[in-house]
């Protein structure tokens, strides 16, 4: 049977990205004799544009239908005005909580081509390989009740929740745990224990599920020094694991260390591992439509999406095509082709497009 994949690309360099991902799947379909099928919706402002809404029922069916989902980016200035409970970013966090997509992969890799790039000094970051495991559908991003109220005295007060459930802090924990144990063997959790109540029970529920992975060498930290840390010296951490907010500001920063978000791809699961799949970055307005945008990091999500939500064990092609996809990327990258946002002295810049064709060229004639 044919496995289902679900297109969104969103708004800004959305489009234009997922088009260069999409040649890739067609060449990666070719080579390796895939049996994909790709629908498509719309989700973010493109949604608002047409149904009003950043996503539409019809969507959320086809997104419940699939088996991965490749996501592009939401957002822009054009709908900036919109209110909070409908804002392009909102179709991302439904999706996110519809399909219970609770752990979300971020790896920070440095690949070689790229260490002049980073802000950091070349010898901080060469041979950064770090992996944030973010929990997606709790804390303070879904927490009730929240909102703005107006005090007796007039004023008006913002509010929002931070909670979490022992059982949403002993499953991202496992999902790190599985994962340190398949990298380096080590698992540092960030929290706030010293001042958060939430995050003191996050930091005992994680120490009790250690219990199960003695080859796992469990440490913690405060998010500040950890962010202080991450910029210091990034190359301490093997795996990080961290609540959705907190996961949100660390995974940039961690992501900026590799030189360029334009790099890096993600993975949100649930527990049947289905999964979205999106670049780190956002929708980029100020460069969308110009061909301009880096689409590696598109790409490399998608080789994530084949190994991670399609590959399974009736099937080896899925993770053949995505280990010879990253390959493909890094041969465009020694071959020293850059979009701006990598470029450097020597390489030959080009655009959206030329970057994707090259991606195929690498693939199709490895
Ligand atoms: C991310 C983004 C989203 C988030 C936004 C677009 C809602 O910043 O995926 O990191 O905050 O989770
Ligand atoms: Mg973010």
């Amino acid at each position: 049977m044919s496995k289902q994949m679900l297109c969104l690309p969103g708004d800004g360099i959305g489009p234009e990205i997922m088009a260069e991902a999409l040649k890739v799947l067609d060449a990666a379909k070719l080579r390796f004799g895939l049996d994909i099928e790709i629908s498509h919706g719309l989700v973010g402002g493109a949604a608002i544009d047409q149904y009003g809404v950043p996503l539409s029922d019809e969507t959320l069916a086809l997104a419940r239908n699939a088996d991965a989902i490749l996501f592009g980016s939401v957002g822009g200035p054009k709908w900036d005005d919109q209110p909070m409970a409908n804002r392009p970013e909102k179709g991302l966090l439904q999706l996110r909580a519809e399909l219970d997509l609770f752990a979300n992969l971020r790896p920070a890799i440095l690949f070689p081509q790229l260490a002049e790039a980073s802000s950091l000094k070349p010898e901080l970051v060469a041979g950064l390989d770090i992996l944030i495991v973010r929990e997606l559908t709790g804390g303070i991003y879904f927490g009730e009740p929240r909102g703005v109220r107006t005090l007796e005295n007039g004023e008006r007060e913002g509010y929002n929740t931070y909670v979490y459930r022992e059982s949403e802090i002993r499953r991202i924990a496992k999902v790190a745990f599985e994962a340190a144990r398949k990298r380096g063997g080590r698992l540092c959790s960030v929290d706030k224990s010293n001042v958060l109540e939430v995050t003191g029970l996050w930091r005992e529920v994680v120490i009790a599920e250690s219990a199960g992975y003695n080859d796992v060498e469990l440490s913690h930290m405060y998010v500040d020094n950890a962010a202080m840390q991450l910029v210091r010296a990034p190359k301490q951490f093997d795996v990080m694991v961290t609540g959705n907010m907190f996961g949100d500001i660390l995974s940039d920063c961690a992501a900026m260390l590799t030189g360029s978000i334009g790099m890096l791809p993600s993975a949100s699961l649930n527990e049947k591992n289905q999964g979205m799949y999106e670049p780190v970055h956002g929708s980029a307005p100020d460069i969308a439509g110009e061909n301009k945008a880096n689409p590696l990091a598109q790409i490399l999500s998608l080789a994530m999406l084949l190994r991670y939500s399609l590959a399974d064990g009736s099937s080896l092609a899925e993770a053949a095509a995505a280990e010879a996809i990253e390959k493909a990327v890094s041969e465009v990258l020694d071959k020293g082709y850059r979009t701006g946002d990598i470029a450097s002295e020597g390489c030959q810049l080009v655009g959206t497009a030329a970057m994707g064709d090259a991606v195929v060229d690498c693939l199709l004639n490895a």
